[in-house]
């Protein structure tokens, strides 16, 4: 029987996935190892697929803590359970300042925003049926397994409580190989469920299925694009103002969060009488701005702006919001149609939004602020703005996703004072 040889590796930095790694000389990443923390001195050896897998500790971080879930490291909803608070939230902020470095931009950061335990108002699970019954989880971080969110501390308890509606979904919708998804939403009347599941609703099944939406007392069940089930409007809130999203929608992660992000924009944006909401979802930011902005909001999905449009059409407080469906990649907002604006608030997913950057870089709107779940983007879009007409005020990080490695940020760009009329 041959033994693996044993490796013994200093870890140097966790890389933008949470995972402890080793550079070379030249400070090129060499070796992954992830759960590892900077300084610790571990044992290691390569498995199978050529990774290196943990075997023992030579020398452990003080920032080492015991992680809190049962299902930490089988679980790929988390990835940094095993260090302090501290650590992460310092270590979220130093993922945004090493980005920022590499463009040469060094702006002032605001407190870095941590969110609440259990406090995740939507997520998106797994389903598959097992040998002794079905699982409903996340999925594992380098394998196709579910794990459970039994005792999950990431997700709202409302959530958590509808587990076993789930799981009796799972049983209803998959074959032995097939995996379902399924999205949940807290909504003010319950919660909103999508199934994503590619199986077609016969009438049994389809009676089985309401009957789990009635048990759990749910606002809303939608099939695969068809709402089978919708005993309350599934209501969300932003102010006052109500929301009817439609069936799959975009909204931030927890409410706590939102809040700080609406806070910071609705501040930035103070003095602009004009504004433009690229990117606008269901409008986040395009309602609170509106109680005293003239708003223009530009966002793909038609159904988003159509929830938009008809709560301001339901409500008098409002200035004028005007919606327009586009595809902001290929056909972003001109610097010509930005002539009229004197605020921007920029909010795309992950890849960023490049091409509307660099025709907001040419603009003369004296306010713009960029909101980004990706630190990488967030730091190219803002080399754009700079390279431009704009200087960074402040930057801040949210940590919305706890535990993950996942973070947020938003910056204040301003029209650097020599441009301005
Ligand atoms: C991060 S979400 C932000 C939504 C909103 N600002 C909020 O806070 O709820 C990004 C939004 O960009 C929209 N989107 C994605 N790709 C787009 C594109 N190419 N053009 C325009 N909008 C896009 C998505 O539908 C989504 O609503």
């Amino acid at each position: 029987m041959t033994s693996l040889q044993k490796f013994l590796a200093k870890i140097d930095n966790i890389n933008n996935q949470g995972r402890g790694e080793v550079f070379d000389k030249s400070e090129e990443p060499l070796l992954e190892i992830p759960f590892a923390l900077p300084d610790e001195i571990i044992e290691y050896v390569n498995d199978d697929s050529g990774n290196a897998s943990f075997i023992n500790f030579n020398v452990i971080s003080p920032h080492r803590t015991e992680p809190v879930c049962p299902q930490f490291k089988k679980c790929g909803g988390c990835s940094l359970q095993h260090a302090s608070e501290t650590f992460v939230t310092e270590w979220k902020k130093s993922v945004v300042v090493r980005a920022l470095e590499q463009k040469k931009l060094y702006p002032k950061f605001r407190n870095t925003y941590v969110a609440p335990e259990r406090s995740r108002r939507r997520a998106v699970f797994s389903g598959r049926r097992t040998k002794k019954g079905t699982v409903v989880g996340f999925k594992s971080p380098r394998s196709d397994n579910i794990v459970s969110i039994f005792g999950c501390i990431i997700i709202d308890k409302k959530i958590l409580s509808f587990l076993p509606g789930m799981q009796k979904i799972t049983a209803l919708a998959c074959t032995r190989s097939s995996t379902i998804k399924i999205h949940t939403s807290i909504s003010e009347n319950g919660l909103d469920i999508f199934v994503e599941s590619g199986r077609k609703l016969d009438k049994a099944l389809r009676i089985d299925i309401t009957s789990v939406a009635i048990k759990y007392n749910l606002a809303r069940l939608s099939w695969d694009g068809e709402q089978i089930f919708l005993s309350k409007p599934p209501v969300q809130r932003i102010g006052k103002i109500q929301i009817f999203p439609p069936e799959k929608f975009f909204m931030q992660a927890t409410k706590e969060a939102e809040i700080i992000m609406v806070r910071d924009v609705c501040e930035a944006l103070s003095n602009a009488k004009n504004v433009v909401d690229l990117f606008s979802g269901f409008g986040t930011f395009s309602i609170p701005l509106s109680h005293t902005k003239k708003i223009l909001a530009f966002e793909q999905s038609a159904e988003m702006l159509s929830s938009l449009d008809s709560a301001w059409r339901r409500t008098s407080e409002l200035k004028v919001i005007k919606t327009s469906i586009r595809n902001l990649f290929k056909n972003p907002v001109s610097v010509e149609e930005l002539s009229d604006i004197d605020g921007a608030v920029v909010n795309p997913p992950r890849s960023g939004s490049s091409a509307q950057c660099k025709e907001l870089a040419k603009s003369s709107i004296p306010t713009i602020v960029l909101v980004s779940c990706n630190p990488t983007t967030f730091a190219r879009d803002a080399e754009i703005l700079v390279k431009g007409f704009y200087v960074v005020d402040w930057v801040r990080v949210i940590d919305q996703f706890r535990w993950s490695h996942h973070v947020e940020v938003i910056g204040k760009f301003s029209r650097r004072p020599e441009f301005t009329n």
